[in-house]
């Protein structure tokens, strides 16, 4: 083997960045493989850090990981921050989900009661106080839920920093798809890359996102039940501030969010297409965030488009997370994170490093769906 690494990350996405900023804070000796760091979903993410705004009736388990990985957001972000002297535009004024017809006003009755019965913190609101605390929301806005405890980031602020902290704490970058996962006496021992050159490693996990379940050199029972999920999102340029905190709004059932940037850029997003591959960037994805952006912010339509973009998620069949040891020794997957990779990016970390309670982990485990009959 040309290099030998204690632990090499396939991906450089925000969780591979992550599981390897971590393990080289623990002194080991870390490489992340990655044609194209930080260029796949969450190059395209919003960056919210909401699991109580987003909560939804069948999934408990995703928001009590949710909720663990929000507690770590601040300590995280604050590490990074200075680990790398980048600013990750680091905000904590909560989400505000608001509801435009009637229907969508019953659902979210109903998503605050289910809320409050958790013991979550959130404040139903009457469409005049969104108004108050949101002046831009449109007058057909009839009432919202805010979810104080929320936060939200700026996801390429944090792959950048990531990148550099990584480089500062002595880890490698290897910008090289990996070809080939090795095994030898059926134990992961390493990688070879598209270049050819081949790269030892104690272990090795698995962070390719959607692109987690196409690996060359495993056993197809190794290999993680993920499919691409693709969202859309498109990011509008303001002079000024439009809103001052995350919104969520349903229109007639279709959701939207608006996340508000530092900068003044405003992300809506996204679509949610089961569409293979595809990262088009579609006139109908993008006239559907329009359509429902207007009814909720009517002065988006006066913004100037900065940037379209078209990502994809990891899903899984239970849309939890897989991250553990798989069923191959030397192999972990940090995977599956579907429409949570950046909100649990701090979690997956310290999961992967065994700093998590062992609930969590159960809940993450990859061997779950072999256990199942
Ligand atoms: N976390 C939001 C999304 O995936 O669209």
């Amino acid at each position: 083997m040309a290099h030998r690494f204690d632990v090499l990350v396939i991906g450089g996405g925000v969780i591979g960045l992550s599981v390897a900023w971590r393990a080289a804070g623990r002194g080991l000796r870390v490489a992340v493989a990655d044609p194209a760091p930080a260029s796949g979903a969450s190059h395209a993410a919003a960056g919210m850090l909401a699991p109580v705004s987003e909560v939804t009736y069948t999934e408990e388990p995703l928001l009590r990981l949710g909720l663990a990985s929000l507690q770590r957001w601040p300590a995280f972000a604050a590490e990074l921050a200075e680990a790398s002297g980048h600013d990750l535009d680091y905000r904590t004024d909560g989400t505000l989900d608001v509801a435009f017809g009637s229907d969508d006003l019953a659902a979210l009755d109903d998503l605050a009661a289910f809320v409050d019965k958790l013991g979550l913190p959130a404040e139903r609101l009457t469409g005049r106080e969104c108004r108050r605390l949101e002046p831009m929301l449109a007058p057909a806005v009839r009432g919202g839920m805010l979810a104080g405890g929320d936060a939200w980031v700026d996801p390429r602020r944090v792959t950048r920093a990531l990148l550099a902290a990584l480089e500062r704490a002595g880890g490698a970058l290897l910008r090289s798809r990996v070809a080939e996962v090795l095994t030898a006496s059926d134990a992961v021992t390493g990688v070879r890359l598209a270049t050819g050159e081949t790269v030892g490693a104690d272990r090795v996990v698995l962070a390719a996102g959607a692109w987690s379940g196409n690996l060359a050199g495993l056993p197809p029972e190794a290999l993680p039940p993920v499919r691409p999920v693709k969202g859309q999102i498109m990011r509008l340029r303001s002079p000024a501030p439009v809103l001052r905190r995350c919104v969520r709004g349903a229109v007639h059932g279709s959701n939207v969010y608006l996340v508000p940037r530092g900068d003044g850029e405003v992300v809506l997003g996204a679509t949610q297409e089961e569409m293979g591959f595809d990262t088009r960037v579609t006139a109908g994805g993008l006239w559907e965030l329009l359509r429902d952006a207007r009814e909720l912010v009517p002065g988006v339509t006066e913004l100037e488009v900065a940037d379209v973009v078209a990502g994809l998620r990891p899903g899984t069949p239970d849309n939890l997370p897989l991250v553990g040891p798989a069923s191959v020794p030397g192999l972990w997957l940090a995977t599956g994170h579907h429409r949570g990779g950046v909100l649990l990016a701090p979690l997956t970390a310290d999961l992967c490093w065994g700093e998590a309670d062992r609930e969590l982990s159960t809940i993450c485990s990859p061997l779950r769906f072999r256990e199942r009959p």
